[in-house]
Order: C-alpha cells, then structure tokens, then sequence
C-alpha cells in the first residue's frame, strides 16, 4: 500500500524524506517521489517508477530545502510509471495521497471543463487541482506561478488518542506499556487558527482568472490559508484519503488530513513528521498523535492543530511509541519474514505477559473492559478479519466453543460487511488486526457499531484505527511485523484468543483444573516454539521436496483445518505455488480428483480423537499415488507417509498453534528455494487500506 512522509523543520528534509519511504517499503510500493520547497523558495519535484534507493542515488544537483513531502506509491489509478508517481503537483502546490477517491472522474471532467489540465491518470491528481484551486491558484497557459517552478510535466523529474484497547496498562506493569499519554492529558496545539504566525495566503500564484459560476472551485477565491483550502477542496471529495500537501507560496508548514488512510504526526524537538505509519517517524520521534476521520492538521516546526473540515478546532492527546527502532531492522537476517518466525518465542512470551492469574487459574485481561456479569450475559461470539487474522480467528472461534462452550464462528470482515448482517444484543464481537488498518475489518467494526453491537480489538498495533474504533481488547505487544506476511502475529493472535478462551470459560464451566491445565501449556509455549525453530534443517529438507511442484493440497479437520488453511495462505504468498487447503473429511466430495503423484499434500494431523480418521484421509490419498507429508505429534507414523515432522505436543486445544510453525518454516524454505522476494511478495501490501 502506499506510504506518505513529511517534515517541517529547519533541517534539510531530503534525507529524512528517503529514510522514512525505505522504512515504508515493507508495505508494498512501485514507485516513489519527493516534492521538497528548496532553499529558494520554489517547489523541487522528483518522482520515478524506481525502489527507494534508485529515487535517492539519481537525486538532481542541489535537491535539498524543506519542508518536503515523500510518497511510496501502490498503483489503484494508472499503472506504475514516472507520471503517476506521487506527488502530483499543480503550480506551487503538490500533493501526495493515499487511498481511493470514488468521484474521480467527475471531478477530473469537471476540472478539465474549467481549463484544468491534467498530466497523470492517477484519481490523486484530482486533489492537487483542488487544492491549489482552493488557494487561489489558476494556472495561466504559460506563465509559471511567482516563487515556485513551473513543472513541465508531471514527469518532469525535479527540472524541475491514542486510545484503544489497554490505554491503560494491563496490570502486568507491562504490557500495555505502549500507547500511553504523555501524562499531561492535554491537547498539544500550536498557535490559534488565524492568529499571529497564521498568515493568510498571499496570492502569488493566481492568475486573476475568475472561477466560473458552476466550478467544483466555486467561491474558492483564494482568501483562505492553505489549510483552509485543503478543508475546501475536500468537502467536494468522494473516497478514502490520507493526504499531505505542500504549497511553496507557505514554506513553513505541510498540511495533513485523514479519511480512512491512517496519517500520523510525530512531534519532534522543534520539527514535525507527518506519516501514513509510525514506522517512517520511530527513528526520530516516540511522540505521536493519530489523526481521526475527517481530521485536517495544520503542521508547523513549532506544533501543530488540528480541526475538522468544517474548521472546528479538534483537541488531540499525544501518544508514545514503545517500539525500537532495532525493532525495524533485519538485524543478522537475511529476511524479516525469517526474523519474525524466529522471534515467536519471545514475542508470545509478551502476549503472555501479566495475563496468567494462577491464583484463580483463569487469566487477567484488562482490556477488555467487561465485567463478568457482562461477560456472562454473551451468549455467541463472532469474529471478524481478513487473510491471515480472519484464519487465526478460526482458530480462536474454536478455542472459544471448546473451553467457554459459547458458539463462535469467524467470518472474512470483508463478506461479513457486505451482506447487511444482523447484529445481536447477546453476542460479543471481535476483531482481529494485525496492522488495526484494514479497510474491510474496520468497516465491519464501524458496521457493528452503528448498529449498537458490543465490539473488542484484538490488534497488534497500537492507537491504530481499529484499536481507536473498538476502544476495548487485546494488544498483542509482537512488536513490528515488517514482512508482508504474517508469522509472529499469527501465533500472538491464536495465543490472545486462547487466553481469552480461558477466561470466558472460567466464569462459566471451565473447572479450575482445566483452568491450570490450560495455564501450564501457554506457559510452556516459548519454549516449544523455540525447539521447533531449532529444527529448522529438518523442515528445509521437507521444503526441498515441495519446491518442484506446481500445485498442493493442505488438509486437516477441526482446527487442523484452520492450521491447513494458513499454511497454504503462507506457501502461496510467498513461494507462489498454488496451494490450496481443504477439510480432510471434505477432500473425498470433489478435489480428490486433482490427486496425483504430481500433487502433494500437506496434512496437519495431531494426535487427537480426530487421528484415525485423518489416518483414512491420507490411505484415499495414498491409493491415487499421492504423496503425503504431514506435520503430527510424536508416535508412530502411518506407514503410508512419505515425511513427516513431528512438533512437541501441548494440551489439545492448543496443539493448533505449535502445529503452524513448521508450516510458517516450510513457506519461507521454499520461497528461498525459489528465489522469491520473500518479504515483498509480488501483488501484496502488507496492509490492506482500501476496499
Ligand atoms: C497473510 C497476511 C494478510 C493479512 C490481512 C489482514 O500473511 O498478512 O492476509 O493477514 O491482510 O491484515 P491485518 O491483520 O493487518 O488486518
């Protein structure tokens, strides 16, 4: 997905433009651009289809001054190439978007008819002509706007509240560490809208052209300031944006608003960031504040302010991020994806942390903000995510059926969202986010809100959108995911659930022996996943074989059936070999008739009541010449398999989280085999922000 960065500050911006877009590119992106006010006063733009580092070795002489705005572009409108690549400039203003708007081209149409002249085919570039409309600027046919420089194409390369879930920690003294406020309490503002230092726009670029009567940029005669401009042109908008925008006639200050695309401002010691993700600011600052829907910042040197897009001023309380910036790094790995398998021991330990009550064998979840009483009057829980959240939330809807005996069922929030779905009284809802910014998910919460539902988080990022939405839940402290796919989260979000289970199960029949059962097993979880980590030759061996084919099946029944479904997610999204999961008990109804000696499969089989029965699964497989490997529990193994890889076995229901490791290793082995961009699979972001 796209990624934007901005600084205001005396510093020259260019290099902190380029860092923030490489801590960016874990998103996903295809192109790359920087619009920087120089030193003289005009706008300096460069922008190409390249990786972060080719926009910075091919950077033209003297591409310096500040403020500055970057983006990292992921094509929605108009493939990727030079001219759509952010920022799109118009006159001495550029700006850079993230996100969808859905009246493009009958805003674009209307421009056009008012002499407008557009450059891309990007549904952004909409923006730039209305807010530099909205500022007073019309461009005259030739003349370049006084103080800036006149781009001859958009291609012209430079010639040119936190709030969420556990404010508060979670009474671990621990856990909930991110994410709190500053300790004042108070709204940072800088300046009064209008007052000193909030000079007016002066009129430098505009031509004298008078608007026409029925212009989008009706009555937009420039008297405003930039920021009121930016209000303006957007109340005509249509779609999802997180915008920062730059006018070179204001070389003190960017403009930054949100409307469901996450942007971030980061308060510096006498300069300010604005990101579409707090990964781009974490090397300079810890202090944050999350811009809401509909939210407009003013960003100077000195502070900022915030107001909604019809001008009242809005108070924002300043987070602090707890993340590392170490955290962001590779370190000794080659991939993220890699580091992230690897770090699982330590980061479910963190999920873990402070939530195992073995006084009453029940676990302690302050975030969630119900009291039994609430708790017991929930008689159905629904899961919503998607991709990866969505399948751990499988696992977690299981979890919950089998230790609380609540009925429980996930469902993509993409499809949930859709079908006008009937939100009841008695049943809790949850959402499930790594990033707490997928589209989908959090228009699902905001669905179930409308309609008065109960809603919980249980989210990886804090004071993200979705952690904002749902107020209540789970954080699950992995610390940054920067590989596109899931691994650490994964197993923190089955774990959340289970200790969830565990307590919606203790205030109803869960005995408390069941109860210390359950506890012993989290606790020795680490160190499980740290042994099979440890056996990483053996599960490259396994990958070895798999490498070579084409297409394969993962199955499994009950939750081995979400664990199938998530290591072959795992082994598309990275390795590019079809795989497809399927119910062991289902395969018979239909895909057995893709089994050949050319179509491997993957089963999960643990040793549960199930174990027979998966036994039969593989003895149908076997009989059409298919190969077979499986990852089980210690024990004999079915004559009929051709490998297997058996994990340390936990209590029963949570065998499902251990059984998924070796899956996550198997991904990245083949990939590796194969030579794949392992942490940037092709086609994917790492966090989906529009529809
Ligand atoms: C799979 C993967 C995706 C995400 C999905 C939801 O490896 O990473 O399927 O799980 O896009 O993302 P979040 O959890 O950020 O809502």
């Amino acid at each position: 997905m796209c990624g934007i960065v901005a600084h205001v500050g005396s510093r020259d911006c260019v290099p902190i433009l380029l860092e923030g877009l490489a801590q960016l590119e874990y998103r996903g992106y295809d192109s790359a651009g920087l619009a920087v006010v120089s030193r003289s006063g005009g706008l300096r733009v460069h922008k190409a289809k390249s990786r972060v580092a080719g926009l910075g070795s091919n950077l033209p002489a003297r591409f310096k001054g500040g403020p500055g705005i970057g983006h990292t572009r992921w094509a929605t409108h108009g493939e990727p190439n030079d001219i759509n690549a952010h920022p799109h400039v118009v006159g001495p203003v550029a700006v850079v978007h993230n996100g969808i708007i859905e009246n493009a081209d009958e805003l674009r149409a209307k421009l056009i008819a008012e002499g407008a002249e557009f450059t891309s085919e990007t549904d952004s570039e909409v923006l730039a002509h209305l807010i530099a409309r909205a500022s007073g600027y019309l461009p005259a046919p030739d003349a370049a706007a006084d103080g800036t420089t006149r781009q001859a194409s958009a291609v012209a390369n430079d010639g040119t509240g936190q709030g969420g879930l556990e404010g508060q920690d979670d009474g671990t003294g621990q856990a909930g560490g991110e994410g709190q406020d500053d300790g004042t309490g108070q709204a940072t503002r800088a300046g009064k809208r209008g007052g000193a230092g909030m000079a007016r726009v002066a009129r430098t670029g505009s031509t004298g052209k008078p608007a026409h009567a029925d212009s989008v940029a009706d009555n937009l005669d420039g008297r405003g300031d930039l920021e009121e401009a930016v209000r303006r042109a957007l109340t005509s908008v249509v779609g999802t944006y997180g915008i920062a925008v730059l006018d070179a006639r204001r070389p003190d200050r960017v403009v930054a608003a949100r409307n469901g695309s996450p942007v971030v401002l980061g308060i510096g010691e006498r300069e300010m960031f604005v990101a579409s993700d707090a990964a781009a600011l974490v090397r300079h600052t810890r202090r944050v504040v999350y811009l809401d829907d509909g939210e407009v910042a003013l960003v100077r040197a000195d502070g900022f302010e915030t107001a909604t897009l019809d001008g009242g001023l809005t108070a924002k309380t300043p987070s602090t991020i707890t993340w590392t910036s170490e955290a962001f790094d590779k370190g000794e790995y080659t991939h993220f994806m890699r580091k992230e398998i690897a770090e699982q021991p330590e980061v479910v330990a963190r999920t873990l942390s402070g939530r195992l009550e073995p006084r009453f064998q029940t676990t302690h979840l302050g975030g969630i903000e119900l009291a039994a009483r609430e708790l017991l009057d929930i008689h159905r829980v629904k899961i919503l995510g998607c991709g990866s959240a969505y399948i751990a939330g499988a696992i977690g809807a299981h979890l919950i059926e089998q230790l609380a005996r609540l009925p429980a069922h996930a469902e993509p929030a993409s499809e949930f969202r859709y079908r006008n779905p009937v939100i009841e009284r008695d049943t809790l809802y949850i959402a499930v986010s790594q990033s707490g910014e997928t589209f989908d998910t959090l228009a699902a919460v905001q669905e179930v809100k409308r309609k008065g539902g109960r809603v919980l988080g249980i989210v990886n990022v804090v004071g993200s959108t979705i952690a904002r939405e749902c107020a209540r839940g789970i954080y699950l402290h992995a610390g940054p995911e920067i590989a596109v796919v899931s691994t650490k989260t994964f197993t923190c979000t089955a774990v959340a659930f289970a200790l969830l289970a565990i307590h919606l199960g203790r205030i109803r029949d869960l005995s408390t022996a069941d109860g210390g059962r359950l506890l012993a097993a989290l606790a020795a979880l680490p160190e499980q996943i740290a042994g099979i980590i440890g056996r990483e030759a053996e599960i490259a061996a396994l990958a070895e074989r798999l490498a070579g084919s084409e297409h394969a099946y993962f199955v499994g029944r009950s939750a081995g059936y979400a664990v199938a479904m998530e290591g072959a997610l795992k082994l598309k999204e990275v390795s590019y070999l079809h795989a497809e999961a399927y119910s062991a008990a289902e395969l018979k109804h239909g895909p057995l008739a893709l089994i050949s000696p050319e179509t491997p499969t993957m089963a999960v089989i643990p040793r549960d009541e199930l174990y027979e029965k998966n036994v039969s699964t593989i003895e149908e497989i076997r009989a059409r010449r298919g190969p077979v490997f499986a990852v089980t529990h210690p024990g004999e193994m079915p004559a009929a398999i051709d490998a297997a890889f058996a994990v340390p076995k936990s209590e029963p229901e949570l065998d499902p989280i251990l059984l998924n490791i070796p899956l996550q290793l198997l991904a990245y082995h083949v990939a590796l085999k194969k030579g794949c961009d392992i942490d940037k699979p092709r086609n994917l972001a790492k966090s989906v922000t529009v529809e």
